[in-house]
């Protein structure tokens, strides 16, 4: 071997090694084992929305929920066994987050297109991207690479995922454990531009809120009155009211606006416009102001949540049913 080649040889040795102690995700992870993977499951995503408009939101849920969960490793699809006490069953998680058989439908295609390729956290990764950009906002290039849980956190994803009525600063301390900061949060928090949410997670704000014996006092009172008409008092917590009040199924920055108009559904969103003194406020209202501005920040946040601690090389494995660990 020549001097220039052996130096060649080291370096693409050095190269391999090193990715192998600090891998990093790639746009074009699949460019040749599946180069029609965003193909694919943008299909069904599309197909899924014939029937449900809401399952966009669903699914970029689904990737939020399992990101801040022991990282983006698809431990939130996996079921209830013997030795898996699962997340779908954690509080936040409970009749609540849904969408798992569209991301079985995508698993079956994709193992039938490109057999024991393509992870379970890529696909929530994917399906994210696809959802927001069928609902008319931003696209971005997704980093794939991650690969597979064989395990679950229960506990963690009862105290990891926010809560929408624990307070700003504890989710912003909840964003910064998993390193996303404050113009992440709001950047994120826009994903509420689409999607529902049940009477009983925000209930409190319009009878009893802090155990005030009345209404929260930052909800805009025509708002108000619409919320008790969705939510009455004694009526079903289950009763889904829209999380964007004015543009419930499209992703655009109204959600934004909406807060500045004193309506936002959740005290958790509100909160990032009516808390006195916030850095949240001035990233709402250039949010509010622009709405490219918005969609350039929710693209690098989505980034960056997609980047909590996956699993990459060797660790995980790639399931072949989203639902189960490999041979159990
Ligand atoms: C900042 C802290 C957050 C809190 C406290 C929070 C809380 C909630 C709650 C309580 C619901 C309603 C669930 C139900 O009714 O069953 C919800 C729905 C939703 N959340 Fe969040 N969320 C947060 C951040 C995020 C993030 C970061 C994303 C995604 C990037 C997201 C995306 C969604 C979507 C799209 C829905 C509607 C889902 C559907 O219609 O099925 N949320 N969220
Ligand atoms: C990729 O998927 C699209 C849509 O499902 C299909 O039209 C196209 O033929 C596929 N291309 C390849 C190379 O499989
Ligand atoms: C979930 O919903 C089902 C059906 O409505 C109900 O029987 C069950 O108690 C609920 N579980 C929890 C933990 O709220
Ligand atoms: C998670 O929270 C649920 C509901 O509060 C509870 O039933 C369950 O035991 C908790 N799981 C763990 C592992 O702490
Ligand atoms: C906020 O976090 C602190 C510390 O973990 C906890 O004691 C408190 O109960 C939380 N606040 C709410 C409203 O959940
Ligand atoms: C409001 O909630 C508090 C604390 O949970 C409770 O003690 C009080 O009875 C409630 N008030 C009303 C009017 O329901
Ligand atoms: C709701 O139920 C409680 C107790 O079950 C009752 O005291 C109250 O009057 C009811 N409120 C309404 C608005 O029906
Ligand atoms: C909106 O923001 C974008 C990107 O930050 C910027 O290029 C554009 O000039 C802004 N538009 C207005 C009207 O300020």
């Amino acid at each position: 071997m020549s001097s220039s080649s052996l130096i060649v040889a080291t370096a693409l040795l050095l190269a391999l090694l090193l990715e192998g102690s600090n891998a990093q995700l790639s746009a074009t992870f699949y460019s040749s084992t599946c180069p029609n993977v965003s193909s694919i499951v943008n299909g069904i995503v599309q197909q899924a929305l014939q029937s449900d408009v809401r399952i966009g939101a669903s699914l970029i849920r689904l990737h939020f929920h399992d990101c801040f969960v022991n990282g983006c490793d698809g431990s939130i699809l996996l079921d209830d066994s013997s030795s898996i006490q699962s997340e779908k069953n954690a509080a936040p998680n409970v009749n609540s987050t849904r969408g798992f058989d569209v991301v079985d439908n995508i698993k079956t295609s994709l193992e039938s297109s490109c057999p024991g390729v393509v992870s379970c956290a890529d696909i929530l990764a994917i399906a994210a991207e696809a959802s927001v950009s069928l609902a008319g906002g931003p696209t971005w290039s997704v980093l794939l690479g991650r690969r597979d849980s064989t395990t679950a956190n229960q506990a963690g994803a009862n105290t990891s995922i926010p809560s929408p009525s624990e307070g700003l600063s504890n989710i912003t301390s909840k964003f910064s454990a998993v390193g996303l900061d404050t113009t992440d949060l709001v950047a994120l928090s826009g994903a509420h531009t689409f999607g529902r949410a049940q009477c009983r997670l925000f209930i409190n704000r319009l009878y009893n809120f802090s155990g005030t014996g009345s209404p929260d006092p930052t909800i805009e009172s025509s708002y108000l009155a619409t919320l008790q008409q969705t939510c009455p008092q004694n009526g079903s917590g289950t009763t889904l009211a829209n999380l964007d009040r004015t543009t419930a199924d499209t992703f655009d920055n109204n959600y934004f606006s909406n807060l500045q108009n004193n309506q936002g559904l959740l005290q958790s969103d509100q909160e990032l416009f009516s808390t006195t003194g916030s850095a949240t406020i001035s990233i709402v209202n250039s949010f509010s102001s622009n709405q490219t501005t918005f969609f350039q920040s929710f693209a690098q946040s989505m980034i960056n949540m997609g980047n909590i601690s996956p699993l990459t090389g060797s660790n995980g494995e790639i399931r072949s049913d989203c639902k189960k660990v490999n041979g159990s």
